[in-house]
């Protein structure tokens, strides 16, 4: 069968890496795709936001199955319009979608459904948005509502950051329509996680517990970035607490979902925090992780098109999934200057070496080949996965084969990896 994954980043390059593991599978097509997709990849070049475009070529080319990177277009109905030229794909519906596309509508969801996240208040004023802050204790979360490309969260620990917080989402719309609505919800203390599930909208399967780094620099310090790291599994997510998450968070957020006729079949992401209070709901995403999916899939031992094959003829079940019990970790490489101001077109060298590793993979993000040299295209560059039976190892192999690389500006995180040997318990 032939599948095209939709997306360029490190996230669709591990699919397409899996995918391309299934003796199911002849042919695989990445739009756009990158440099690292494109060995086992015929990547095509449309843009993942253009919709017709991409259905006119899963049809042209008899496509048997579609799966979506990306969460942008699945918020502009990607499903929808290959569902009605009755392609198949894996994703959730443009109604479903919402449950990422709209920070309000995720809240109204979660406080309908009693499923544990902050509490919160949504605004459409900012005269109101700032009264109510001046009259509350901080810290205080504020969430522009829509899509703002991973920037329109601000944890605010004082007033004057509050107060123009609001003033840019809201007046200045720095995010655009994004910040008409914002939500205000308090700060959640606790480990973060992430669970990301298979989902065919009748069952839900949660995967391996994973762990994101998002800020730039070591100890989780400076901006937030689209993920520096990550590991898998994590150990504070015990099956006692796993069995919390699925009984308190996944399950009822696809009945919600069901009832409320929002169809979705694919990967529900949930961004837990862990709080002394047990497991509450930061964010819900539409679609798989990045770099979470980097850990994720090369602990998958079963084969991942048979998965989606399943959960797009809504036939998922526990049979389908069995993991590997060994602990993987990838880094990150990012360009010099990200996530602020980056230069492009650096040269990136000792590439096959470090992929001639044993157990390690080497996940392309943003990076273009030129005749037979690979350089950057962008802010976070590749992703650097070890696996190894003991999760020191594991770390310990992935910045083994870090050093092989070498690019100019070259930044990554230190300390990927190392909560993991100090985050045993849970906090309660
Ligand atoms: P989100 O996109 O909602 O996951 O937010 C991005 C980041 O902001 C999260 O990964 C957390 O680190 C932080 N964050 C979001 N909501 C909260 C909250 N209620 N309490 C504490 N931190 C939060
Ligand atoms: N790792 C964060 C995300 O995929 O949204």
């Amino acid at each position: 069968m032939k599948i095209m994954v939709i997306g360029s980043g490190g996230r669709e390059h591990a699919m397409v890496w899996k995918l391309s593991l299934s003796p199911l599978i002849d042919k695989l097509y990445a739009a756009p795709g990158n440099a690292g997709m494109a060995d086992l990849a015929e990547c095509v070049d449309i843009k993942a936001n253009d919709l017709t475009r991409l259905a006119d070529f899963a049809q042209n080319n008899s496509i048997d199955l579609t799966v979506v990177g990306p969460e942008l277009p699945l918020t502009l109905g990607i499903v929808d319009e290959f569902e009605k030229r009755k392609l198949k794909i894996l994703g959730p519906t443009k109604s479903a979608a919402e449950i990422e596309g709209s920070k309000v509508f995720a809240k109204e969801f979660m406080q309908k459904y009693h499923i544990p996240t902050a509490s919160f208040k949504v605004f459409d004023n900012p005269n109101q948005a700032s009264d109510f802050v001046k009259s509350s204790e901080l810290p205080l979360v504020i969430k522009a509502d829509g899509l703002a490309a991973g920037k329109g969260v601000v944890v605010v620990e004082d007033e004057p950051l509050a107060l123009s917080t609001i003033q840019k989402m809201m007046v200045e719309k720095v995010f655009g329509d994004a910040g008409s609505r914002i939500v205000v919800e308090d700060f959640l203390e606790g480990e973060e996680i992430t669970i990301l599930a298979f989902t065919d909208g009748e069952t839900i399967l949660p995967m391996l517990s994973s762990q994101d780094h998002k800020r730039i620099f070591d100890g989780d310090r400076g901006p937030n970035t689209g993920g520096m790291g990550a590991y898998a599994p994590t150990t504070i997510v015990d099956d006692r607490m796993m069995k919390t998450i699925s009984e308190e968070i996944l399950e009822p957020t696809l009945a919600g979902l069901k009832k409320e006729g929002r169809l979705f079949k694919g990967i529900l992401y949930a961004g837990l925090m862990l709080t002394e209070r047990g497991p509450k709901v930061m964010e819900f995403n539409c679609r798989f992780g990045d770099p979470e999916t980097q850990v994720i899939l090369p602990l998958l031992k079963s084969d991942l098109a048979e998965i989606f094959l399943s959960i797009v003829d809504g036939e998922l079940s526990l049979e389908d999934v069995e993991w590997d019990d060994r602990f993987a970790v990838c880094v990150v490489v990012a360009s010099g200057g990200y996530p602020e101001k980056y230069e492009g077109d650096k040269e990136i060298f000792g590439l096959s070496k470090a992929r001639l590793m044993e157990d390690v993979l080497v996940f392309h993000a943003g990076t273009k080949r030129q005749k037979d040299r690979i350089f950057t295209n962008g802010g976070r560059v590749l992703g650097v996965t070890a696996i190894d039976s003991g999760m020191e190892n594991a770390i310990q192999k992935a910045y083994m084969a870090i050093d092989k690389i070498r690019m100019d500006g070259m930044q990554y995180r230190k300390d990927i990896g190392h909560k993991a040997t100090w985050v045993k318990k849970a906090p309660w």
